[in-house]
């Protein structure tokens, strides 16, 4: 099988080069491949691929709130160019989005047809993607995510323990809530699905929900620093250029349905450390 992988030297990106070694992948990142590039269509579509994994994206959201046109340019016309790549090939395409598509006002985690209202100009470019994706692409899947992390990524996890050990002591906030994403527990399941031939709309993220600052305890905890002082605050003594949905867990259903379904975010974090 032929594989394109965007974004391929990203965290979800480098595992998915992982799980399908055995396949001929075409590799997709900067600086050589740039999605935004119109000729990226004609050129990708030339390697008649038969499985295409879209997750490259501008994914720092603060960047992306400082610099919203960038941000839709890569994640609304990146991923309309991969879009037309699939529906020029009729290759299935696999589009990585994320929790941020929510509001974040709900108190029940969100299915998968819950409605979306993105409150950040990253949420909103990845929605776009989502709706463009879905105009042009018969075989889809929507994959949302959130809060991803993985050996060697600049993730969550990575941030806390370089902070812990910077300053000796931390604050982490209360109000944002969702489920840690294992990416190669990620992987795994998107492999999965993708042999399934069920194209929709899916949520994949590790069971159980908790917020920053449960994760952050439990990250410091794990790692042997639980001995680290964590205050706990709330987003308004957290300055930032992005606003991300308060409470935005993401509840599987419908890849549950097909068998598909991620273990318990603790344990997943038990491996991040000792893989
Ligand atoms: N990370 C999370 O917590 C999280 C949460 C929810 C959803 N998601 C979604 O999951 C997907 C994968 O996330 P990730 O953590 O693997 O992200 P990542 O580590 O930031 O990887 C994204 C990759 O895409 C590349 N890229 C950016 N612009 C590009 C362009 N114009 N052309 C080609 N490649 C480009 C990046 O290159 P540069 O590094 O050079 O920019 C990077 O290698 C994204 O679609 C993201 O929106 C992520």
């Amino acid at each position: 099988m032929k594989i394109i992988i965007t974004g391929a030297n990203g965290q979800v990106g480098t595992a998915l080069q992982r799980v399908y070694a055995e396949h001929s992948l075409v590799l997709v990142d900067l600086p050589d491949f740039d999605i935004t590039r119109p000729e990226i269509v004609a050129q990708l579509a030339a390697e008649k691929p038969d499985l295409i994994f879209h997750p490259a994206a501008m994914t720092n959201v603060d960047a992306c709130a400082r610099d919203p046109r960038a941000a839709f340019q890569v994640n609304a016309f990146g991923t309309q160019n991969m879009a037309l790549v699939a529906q020029r090939t009729g290759a299935p395409m696999v589009y990585i989005s994320t929790n941020e598509v929510f509001d974040g006002t709900a108190s029940q985690p969100y299915h998968e047809f819950a409605p979306t209202n993105p409150i950040n100009p990253y949420a909103a470019s990845k929605l776009a993607g989502e709706k463009i994706a879905a105009r042009l692409v018969q075989k889809l899947y929507i994959v949302r995510i959130a809060w991803a992390f993985a050996k060697g990524g600049n993730n969550f996890p990575a941030k806390i323990i370089r902070a812990a050990d910077k300053f000796g002591e931390l604050k982490v906030v209360t109000d944002e809530i969702s489920s840690p994403t294992y990416v190669p527990d990620l992987v795994d399941a998107l492999k999965k699905l993708a042999a399934t031939d069920h194209y929709g709309t899916y949520h994949l993220t590790n069971s159980g929900v908790c917020s920053r600052f449960d994760f952050a305890v439990e990250i410091l905890r794990q790692s042997g620093r639980g001995d680290v002082p964590v205050m706990p605050i709330t987003s308004e003594g957290f300055e930032r250029a992005s606003t991300p949905p308060k409470y935005a867990p993401l509840e599987n259903n419908f890849a549950a349905a097909l068998g598909i379904t991620l273990r318990p975010w603790q344990a997943a974090l038990a491996n991040y450390f000792s893989d």
